[in-house]
């Protein structure tokens, strides 16, 4: 375990490249990450190096093309400068987000730093700024145009900055899966009013996603609230289909008392998910086959060794991890309940953490009188975040100096009204907690 004292040895760029050229000890899973993520974005397949290099990126997907070549040949230096000086001309018509998962090089930009909903309602509250330069994933960004006033711009800097867990339920499946159950079930109310199916969605899903839970009686979850949300649906439907995230469908569900055997998984590929109607029909909450690489990777193993090598060490995990592992830590929670957590711990503390490593890094080098490491001794960021680099901000910005928009994201307006029916059913629900495991 390292105890990072300030920010530069907390970043996770900088020590893949000691990795890489031997001067700092440890592991990365993709020594390609030290190269820059523009030699990804000409035609390489897939995600590009990192946690989720190994899922099928699908046909179709954003995919970003090459970057000017005065971004690619900046130094860090000069890009500090450029970016530093496209504020000043823009002033308070530019804001800058960045997700908790981006490396601490763009980090250092943002204005506002936080989790995907937190950013989507900072942009949001600031209706002056007429360009919202998103440092996050593509489902973000949407978020974000869904939430923010029409004359606002939301950008991404690099289009290929997707999420693999998102991609894994498309719109195509999930309204063949529906109509699969509306067959089976209906789509009536019973005798106490309740529907057969609601649609539940997890913010991390594509703006078609949303809408369509929207305009099928369901809503949108965070993985800080998915246990309020459950129970508004369960107020509503005999079931549940939850998609994409199984992990944290199956770990919200446990901790409310639903058994395992109720939770049947839908596999897209299969006539009826490979379910039986007996198993839909019993089901409490149908969970879809999708999960998150960068969580897939902790493991309890890692949780024994972390109690092993740290007697007392507080284990805490993000619930998209397996249940497996979410059941051996002391505590999980979303990003912001790792983060609260550490803050409201009496100094000497000693954290295991399993959520992505950029994460993990910067709080180590904030909360310096904890001890505080990722579960996972391998460095292996969320792939599609190390995407963005600051040179595509540099590059967003100065084009919006210039009077250039590139990289909008926008949501057309018949999917975003309905998406937007979703997210305001969530945001009408009490905010919940997370449980100890
Ligand atoms: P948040 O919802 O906490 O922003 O997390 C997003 C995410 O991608 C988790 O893997
Ligand atoms: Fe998606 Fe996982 Fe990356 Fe989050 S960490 S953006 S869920 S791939």
């Amino acid at each position: 375990m390292t105890v990072l004292k300030d920010r530069a040895e907390a970043s996770v760029a900088r020590a893949i490249a000691g990795i890489g050229n031997g001067t700092l000890a440890g592991e990365t899973c993709a020594p390609e990450l030290a190269a820059a993520p523009w030699i990804v974005d000409l035609g390489v397949p897939g995600y590009g190096p990192g946690a989720s290099k190994n899922d099928v990126l699908p046909a179709g997907s954003p995919s970003q093309g090459q970057l000017p070549a005065r971004y690619r040949e900046a130094d860090d230096a000069e890009l500090g400068e450029w970016i530093a000086a496209a504020r000043a001309r823009l002033g308070d018509r530019v804001a800058v987000m960045g997700h908790f998962y981006q490396r601490d090089e763009v980090i250092q930009y943002a204005d506002f730093v936080g989790d995907s909903f937190q950013l989507a309602r900072a942009a949001r509250e600031l209706p002056r700024a007429e360009a919202i330069v998103f440092c996050g994933v593509h489902f973000m960004a949407e978020t974000a145009d869904i939430l923010t006033g029409p004359e606002q711009r939301v950008i991404l800097p690099n289009l290929a900055a997707g999420c693999s867990m998102a991609d894994m339920a498309d719109i195509d499946s999930v309204e063949e899966c529906w109509e699969q159950l509306v067959e089976l079930f209906g789509d009536a109310p019973d005798a106490e009013g309740l529907v057969p199916v609601i649609p539940v969605t997890y913010m991390n899903s594509s703006a078609a996603l949303k809408a369509f839970c929207g305009a099928h009686g369901g809503i949108v979850c965070t993985s800080s609230n998915a246990q309020a949300v459950l129970e508004w649906a369960f107020a509503r439907g005999r079931r549940v289909l939850f998609f994409p995230d199984q992990h944290l469908g199956r770990n919200t569900a446990k901790a409310m008392g639903v058994p395992l055997a109720q939770m049947p998984l839908w596999n897209p590929r299969g006539a009826h998910g490979g379910l039986a109607d007996a198993e839909l029909e019993s089901a409490r909450v149908i969970l879809w086959n999708g999960f998150c690489s960068v969580h897939k990777r902790f493991s309890v193993a890692q949780i024994d060794a972390a109690r092993a090598a740290h007697p007392g060490v507080r284990v805490i995990v993000h619930p998209e991890c397996s249940m497996e592992v979410v059941d051996a830590a002391d505590e999980y929670g979303s990003t912001d309940y790792i983060a609260k957590a550490i803050a409201a711990a009496p100094a000497g503390s000693a954290f295991a953490i399993g959520t992505e490593i950029n994460l993990v890094r910067r709080l180590a080098a904030e909360f310096p009188q904890h001890e505080i490491f990722c579960l996972d001794s391998v460095i292996c960021p969320c792939s599609t975040m190390y995407r963005i680099h600051p040179a595509y901000v540099a590059w967003v910005l100065e084009g919006l100096v210039e009077g250039r928009v590139v990289n909008r994201i926008a949501v057309d307006e018949r999917v975003a009204a309905d998406a937007r029916v979703a997210l305001e059913r969530m945001l009408a629900v009490r905010p919940d907690t997370t449980m100890a495991a």
